[in-house]
């Protein structure tokens, strides 16, 4: 039997009933890729529900408030993905006509669209016969037929992206896509896959070589920078505090937070204090400061190790823009900023 015929088989036989598995329609396809590109199923599967709820057309996510796609998006993280879903849905929705791209080099236009994602919704919706080539596929290829490129490498994708091709069934690419997508979640996983009873058992090479765990190689390690945020949590004589949205291009860009000192290690209760003295921001007395939790909470994030600390600053008489801490809940946060809010206001 080839590959594709046994790993659709396979798929026939396994795959999980999943809502955006049983339509053609390219918003919902198109929904859920975007969300499953930052999470596993299982998590992303509650967020899938909640933008369908909440925006069951394009034109319902095009017309909301970038606001409101944010707060929904809040916990999935890469918030220029929620950002981009975003103003992708108001180019569609207003330039046009609301009729959604469904060709592969048409979608590939589109904000946040890349070839994965432009294949995804091309071969689910219309049958386009293109692969599905993400970090999943290069390990399934890389292990069955013993590839030794480096994923990491700049011609990698052109590589599996070929091999692919020639293995996808092209009667149902849809199917085959879906396969390759499923297999890779449930069977041909990163750590220690299950292979005494995988369907390839037989014909996957790195199997017969033992080099299941070896491959796919990845030579560049990402880099990853440590960043101290200390989060100025102000309260005045009516219980107002101080929320910032955070302009800077990078991380969290249009999401809200707490006044942030920046700083190159973690600082103490002094130190805190004369950073604070030295900005202009705060104009009011201060009356205590002291950190709300012993240490700083470590948050990883792909490409950095955030060590947050939260202080506690009580400040007297009335704070400029101060907002009651009520009305701070409904705004979209980073899930770090979010969680402590939940705890202690
Ligand atoms: N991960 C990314 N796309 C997926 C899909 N369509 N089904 C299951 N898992 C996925």
């Amino acid at each position: 039997m080839t590959f594709s015929n046994r790993l659709i088989q396979w798929y026939l036989e396994n795959k999980r009933d999943l809502p955006w598995r049983n339509t053609t329609n390219p918003y919902p396809i198109w929904l859920s890729e975007i969300i499953l590109q930052q999470t596993r199923v299982a998590q992303g599967l509650p967020y899938y529900e909640r933008f369908i709820e909440t925006f069951p057309t394009v034109f319902d996510l095009a017309n909301a408030s970038e606001e409101q796609v944010l707060k929904l998006w809040q916990g999935l993280g890469y918030y220029s993905r929620g950002r981009n879903l975003h103003k992708t849905a108001q180019i569609i929705a207003f330039e046009l006509n609301g009729t959604f791209p469904t060709t592969y080099t048409e979608l590939l236009k589109l904000k946040g669209i890349g070839s994965y994602t432009a294949a995804a919704i091309a071969s689910f919706s219309q049958k386009e016969v293109v692969p599905v080539v993400d970090g999943n596929v290069f390990r399934i290829l890389a292990r069955y037929f013993d590839v030794e490129t480096d994923i990491s490498s700049a011609t990698a994708k052109k590589e599996f992206t070929a091999l692919a091709n020639e293995l996808i069934d092209s009667k149902q690419p849809d199917v085959f896509n879906q396969a390759l997508m499923e297999f890779g979640a449930l069977q041909c996983v990163p750590k220690n896959p299950n292979c005494s009873i995988c369907v390839f058992k037989d014909s996957c090479a790195a199997l017969q070589k033992k080099k299941v765990d070896l491959l796919p190689i990845k030579l560049k390690k990402t880099k990853v920078t440590e960043r101290f945020f200390n989060y100025l949590v102000l309260e005045d004589e009516r219980g107002h505090s101080i929320i910032q949205q955070r302009t800077a291009k990078g991380i969290w860009h249009n999401l809200y937070e707490f006044p942030l000192i920046e700083s190159d290690k973690e600082l103490n209760e002094k130190e805190v204090k004369e950073k604070i003295s030295t900005t202009t921001f705060l104009t009011n007395e201060l009356i205590s400061l002291k950190p709300y939790d012993e240490k700083s909470v470590l948050h990883i994030l792909s490409h950095q190790r955030l060590k947050i600390r939260f202080w506690e600053l009580k400040v007297e008489g009335m704070l400029k823009n101060g907002i009651a801490r009520e009305a701070v809940k409904k705004l979209p946060f980073p899930i770090v900023i979010f969680n402590f809010i939940e705890k202690n206001f």
